[in-house]
């Protein structure tokens, strides 16, 4: 599996295994764990949650039933809107770490910036990696001006902003001030398929015609071109899937290469739009969702 290495020098897959919404929101059984389980056995080693996913016992439980060692995984978490602050943190990670049986996480996140409290909770982080429970601290959905505000304080920089990325809504200009600031963009809901909002589902970048035709010329499916578009313009991206064939299919990119002017036409088909949560506004509904226990 190709890696990327982040500023800190460690290593991490550029494909990963999204896990948001596995047989339902905040789902947390055996069908999340098989599923997660079918992932790993078909190749996936990078694993994403997130405490607010509700799931994390299952990706724990897969891995175990895996047993493929844990140091063979790329496992990243996140801390949610309502544990942020130095009271909740560190307690918030435990309990992360508690549910997924892990003695350490390999990245964790913080979900959404929440400008009040992210000096706070980013010095938490901080301790748990200067503890050795976490290897890396990264962001997501973090804007420029949270960067930089971060970037003022931090003592360990972040290796990593998770976005939402597609050809419909490449964030150039966020992507480019992460990339010059040595911060890997990694893309989340990157086939555009996720179903955060009301987007039918015709609108989707998987159907966009131009894509379409590049698929075609490859002899291979419309995801699979904007999956190979991200890793080669070195982004990560961490697709979800609960159907084998899709997972499988994912995984298999290495027989075809798009070419600058294929990347350049992926990339000019942005229509700003955005189908999920917007960092601007997103503070009272990220306040009003509940960790499960
Ligand atoms: N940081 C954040 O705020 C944030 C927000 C949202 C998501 N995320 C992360 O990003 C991950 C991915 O985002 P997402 O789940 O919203 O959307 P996505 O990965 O863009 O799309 C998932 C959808 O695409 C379908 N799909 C996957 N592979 C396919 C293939 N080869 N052919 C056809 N359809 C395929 C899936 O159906 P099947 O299941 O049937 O294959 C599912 O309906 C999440 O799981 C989560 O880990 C992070």
């Amino acid at each position: 599996m190709q890696t990327i290495t982040l500023n800190n020098g460690v290593k991490i897959p550029q494909l990963g295994y999204g896990t948001a919404a596995i047989g339902g929101w905040q789902a947390d059984n055996d069908y999340v764990k098989d599923t997660i389980l079918k992932a790993i056995e078909l190749g996936f080693r990078h694993i994403d949650t997130a405490s607010l996913y509700g799931n994390e016992r299952s990706v724990g439980r897969a891995i175990q039933e895996s047993g493929i060692p844990r140091e063979e995984f790329f496992v990243t978490t996140k801390v949610w809107h309502t544990e942020q602050g130095a009271a909740n943190t560190v307690h918030a990670f435990d309990r992360s770490r508690e549910r997924l049986q892990m003695e350490y996480l390999d990245l964790y996140l913080i979900h959404w910036p929440y400008p009040e409290k992210t000096q706070e909770t980013w010095t938490e982080m901080e301790g748990l990696l200067d503890d050795g429970l976490i290897k890396s601290l990264g962001l997501s959905n973090f804007r420029a001006s949270d960067i930089t505000d971060l970037l003022s304080y931090a003592r360990h920089k972040p290796v990593y902003n998770q976005l939402e990325l597609h050809p419909y809504f490449t964030q150039k200009e966020l992507a480019d001030f992460c990339t010059a600031h040595d911060i890997a963009v990694s893309c989340w809901s990157p086939l555009g398929t996720g179903e955060w909002n009301d987007t039918p589902k015709d609108e989707k970048p998987i159907l966009d015609a131009a894509i379409a035709e590049i698929a075609a010329k490859h002899n291979v499916s419309a995801v699979q071109v904007i999956l190979k578009w991200n890793l080669q313009s070195g982004r990560i991206v961490i697709p979800k899937s609960e159907t084998p064939k899709n997972m499988a299919s994912n995984l298999d990119l290495d027989g075809f290469t798009l070419d600058a002017q294929e990347i350049t036409r992926i990339g000019s088909l942005d229509k700003g739009k955005r189908f999920g949560g917007d960092p601007d506004h997103v503070h009272d509904n990220a306040m009003a969702q509940i960790v499960p226990a």
